[in-house]
Parts: C-alpha cells; sequence; structure tokens
C-alpha cells in the first residue's frame, strides 16, 4: 500500500480499538431495545463488519444505497438507489455511515427513516469532518480534518475501498483520474 498511500491517518489497530469501545458502548445503550443497524452501503461494509462483532445483543442488519447526484451544480440532492427489505415501525435504528462531510446524506435517511416510524434513530459514523457540518452523530469513531480519506470502505472512484487502514492517497493517483 506504500505505492498508493501518502499518509496513514488512523491505523487498522486503532480502528479495530475503536470498534470495541464503541460495540460496548452500543452493547450498554440497547439493552432491552428493538435494535436494527442499518448499513450504508458500500462504504459502511468493514466498520459494519468489525462494529457489530462488537455489538453482543440481538440485532437486525438491513442496508441501503443512498448517493448523491454529482451533477455540475452543488446542491447535493440525495437519491435512494436501494433501500430496506423490511419495515423499521417501532424499531430503535442505528444508522452505520463510513463518514460525513456535509451531513447532508445522513440528515436525508434520518428524515427518510423518521417518517418510516422509527421508534429512535441515531448514527454511528468511522469517521466525521466536523468542521465542515454541525450535525453530531451519537457515536463518532474519529474526527478528521478536512482533507480527502481513502480505505476501510471509503473509496475515490470506486477505488481503494481495501486499503486496510483510513489514509490520504498520493497525489499522482488524484491527478491522474481528475474530472
Ligand atoms: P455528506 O453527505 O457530505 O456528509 O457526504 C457523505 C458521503 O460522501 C460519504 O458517505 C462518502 O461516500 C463521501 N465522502 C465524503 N468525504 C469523503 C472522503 O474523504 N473520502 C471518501 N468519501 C467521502
Ligand atoms: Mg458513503
Amino acid at each position: 500500500m506504500d505505492k498508493i498511500i501518502q499518509k496513514v491517518l488512523i491505523s487498522e489497530t486503532e480502528i479495530l480499538a475503536r470498534c470495541k469501545t464503541l460495540g460496548q458502548q452500543i452493547t450498554q445503550d440497547y439493552k432491552n431495545k428493538d435494535l436494527v443497524v442499518i448499513g450504508l452501503l458500500k462504504g459502511c461494509i468493514p466498520f459494519l463488519s468489525d462494529l457489530t462483532k462488537n455489538i453482543d445483543l440481538i440485532l437486525e442488519v438491513q442496508y441501503m444505497v443512498a448517493s448523491s447526484y454529482h451533477g455540475s451544480t452543488t446542491s447535493g440532492e440525495i437519491q435512494i438507489k436501494y433501500d430496506l427489505e423490511n419495515p423499521i415501525a417501532g424499531k430503535d435504528v442505528l444508522i452505520v455511515e463510513d463518514i460525513i462531510d456535509t451531513g447532508q446524506t445522513i440528515n436525508t435517511i434520518m428524515n427518510l427513516l423518521k417518517a418510516r416510524g422509527a421508534k429512535s434513530i441515531e448514527v454511528v459514523t468511522l469517521l466525521d469532518k466536523i468542521a465542515n457540518n454541525n450535525l453530531r452523530a451519537k457515536y463518532i469513531g474519529f474526527e478528521i480534518p478536512n482533507e480527502f480519506v481513502v480505505g476501510y470502505g471509503l473509496d475515490f472512484q470506486q477505488k481503494f475501498r481495501n486499503v486496510p487502514y483510513i489514509g490520504i492517497l498520493k497525489k499522482e493517483f488524484y491527478d491522474t483520474k481528475g474530472e
């Protein structure tokens, strides 16, 4: 990975340790609740996997695909490309996200799930660019500066999700593929 990554921001060891702590916290908070974990594909996969192994409760996992229109305008409208399979009315929903940037994606999804009658809705995000939003997730893995990161599920143009830690790509990868 040294050929790809300019700088490691968060190591795999740090991520796994954080997943353990968050999982224990969620286990305490959701005792006696009807927990449905909703993963936002595709970026959530490694995080959801490591996190839920540390949640010692009976729970249901569902997935959604939401993506923002990448048109010429900056207004990011969110489109649901794949929806939940089962109803969530009356359930305690925990949304699992890879990263919160502007907060637009998570905001839209939260409003949608509220309208469907979830009993409670909280967010667990691996990363949060806190300077870019004023939405505070209940559970935050790591606060990061406003830099574009890849790895551990996060992509640049659908690649680099398999990098086992959070890092910053070498500049040449952005330069050669720029839109
Ligand atoms: P938001 O709607 O602005 O909060 O954007 C959230 C989505 O943008 C995330 O789910 C990611 O798919 C993507 N994103 C934001 N920042 C990064 C980054 O640094 N690396 C990779 N994807 C990112
Ligand atoms: Mg995402």
